[in-house]
């Protein structure tokens, strides 16, 4: 008996392991031809949840009055039944309530305020490449990656040099893994240590304000108010896992890619494509967030699917940004790729609040590449991370010979 296609088989969407275990880029393109929107039946634990895969029908759902962000954006928390920082986090936060804390939170997050900030992330990208080349062996991961996103997050948050490897560890834990056997709890737990951690912070700011971006939440009112310490400490939980994992996969995604396409590598190198179109097309191929989850608020329907009152909707942009009838030949890393609407950053209201900075590092990487290293080899098979929100590896073994 043939087996069945994978796309029909069915996929575990709720397990971490499945995206480790399967060619999932199989398995999207089948779900996208064959059922772009479908029910996923409900597991041993998790109650049943709607699958969105295809480009045109995701992208517009990001704008969905009938979709909801405060019950958690990401499948995880959905599936428990409720985030407790909806309402209060800015992610999980729904209008009319939205618009004044992003706006407050954006002020900090504009490209004007953050021009010293971006001279900062290329000089420590340079120093810290400039120190692996010509290395026997190292760990891309560890050595760079792990450095620059959590230390430009803590910059801004002025979080002591002293605290970043213990919350380094806490956000790899909060979204995933890199074990199989790790379990929700330990997430839980890392969550809240995290939380826990800064409402201190947010309280000895508002007692004593700084020139950091907490002590600016701290001291400006949003709608004739200001944020509570429960409020600040899930916000700066928001920013230090948003400005965090994302980008640490991304930048290890992107060396990965540059070694498995060496004549995109020489592209890059030589100047003939840009560093800007090459960091679109990172973004794009590592998809560092393969989902975002949402929860219906009203009955309405999807491309003549109907969803009711309650359900669980989940929008799969690592599935959008790989779908054929948007992007020509989306397994191929193309650096050059233009257009490149991918939707790494999301799309609407919740567009990524940090985009700009998360470019900013993904700049800083490949230009510091392009200065330094000439040849670049795999040393070893990557740890792949446990998750089935995060996308990519926990670890990368590497030679980089100078230029
Ligand atoms: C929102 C991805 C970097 C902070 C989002 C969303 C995505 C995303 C997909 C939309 C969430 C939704 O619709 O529910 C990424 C990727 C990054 C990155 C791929 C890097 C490559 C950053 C950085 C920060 C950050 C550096 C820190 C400043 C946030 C915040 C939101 C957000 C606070 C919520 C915005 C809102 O709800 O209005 N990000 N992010 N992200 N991101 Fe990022």
């Amino acid at each position: 008996m043939s087996q069945p296609a994978l796309g029909e088989r069915s996929l575990d969407l709720t397990d971490p392991v499945t995206f480790v275990d399967n060619d999932v880029h199989g398995f999207w393109q089948e779900v996208r031809a064959q059922r772009p929107v479908h029910w996923h039946e409900p597991t041993d634990r998790h109650p049943g949840f709607w699958v969105v895969a295809r480009y045109s029908d995701i992208q517009p759902l990001f704008h969905a009055e009938a979709l909801s962000s405060a019950r958690g954006n990401v499948l995880d928390v959905v599936l428990r039944g409720d985030d407790s920082a909806g309402g209060s986090m800015l992610a999980v936060t729904d209008p009319p309530r939205h618009r004044p804390l992003r706006n407050l939170m954006w002020s900090a997050f504009t490209p004007r305020v953050l021009g010293e900030v971006v001279e900062q992330i290329r000089q420590r990208t340079d120093r810290l490449v400039s120190a692996v080349v010509e290395l026997d062996e190292f760990d891309f991961a560890a050595e760079i990656a792990d450095q620059v996103p959590i230390n430009t997050i803590c910059d801004l948050l002025s979080v002591p040099v002293e605290d970043r490897a213990e919350l380094l560890q806490w956000n790899k834990m909060a979204l995933s893994s890199d074990r199989a056997d790790s379990s929700e709890l330990d997430a839980i737990s890392a969550r809240n240590e995290i939380v826990l951690y800064f409402m201190e912070l947010a309280q000895e700011r508002r007692d004593d304000p700084g020139e950091d971006v907490i002590s600016m939440l701290a001291t400006t009112e949003v709608e004739g108010r200001l944020l509570t310490v429960e409020e600040l400490a899930v916000n700066c939980y928001s920013l230090i896992l948003g400005g965090d994992e994302t980008s640490r996969v991304s930048a290890i995604c992107a060396v990965l890619a540059l070694i498995e396409n060496p004549e995109q590598w020489r592209a890059l190198r030589t100047g003939e494509v840009s560093v800007e179109s090459a960091v679109e097309e990172v973004l794009r191929w590592s998809s560092p967030a393969m989902h975002l989850a949402r929860t219906a608020t009203r009955d309405f329907d999807i491309d003549g699917t109907k969803v009711r009152s309650g359900d669980i909707v989940t929008l799969w942009t690592i599935s959008a940004n790989n779908d054929e009838t948007v992007f020509a030949d989306p397994r191929r890393f193309t650096l050059s790729r233009s257009p490149n609407k991918h939707l790494s950053f999301g799309h609407g209201p919740h567009y990524c609040l940090g985009a700009f900075l998360g470019r900013a590092e993904l700049n800083a990487l490949l230009s510091a590449l392009v200065a330094r290293v000439g040849r670049m080899e795999q040393r070893g098979v990557p740890r792949p991370i446990f998750s089935n929100f995060l996308n990519g590896y926990e670890s990368l073994p590497v030679h980089f010979e100078s230029r």
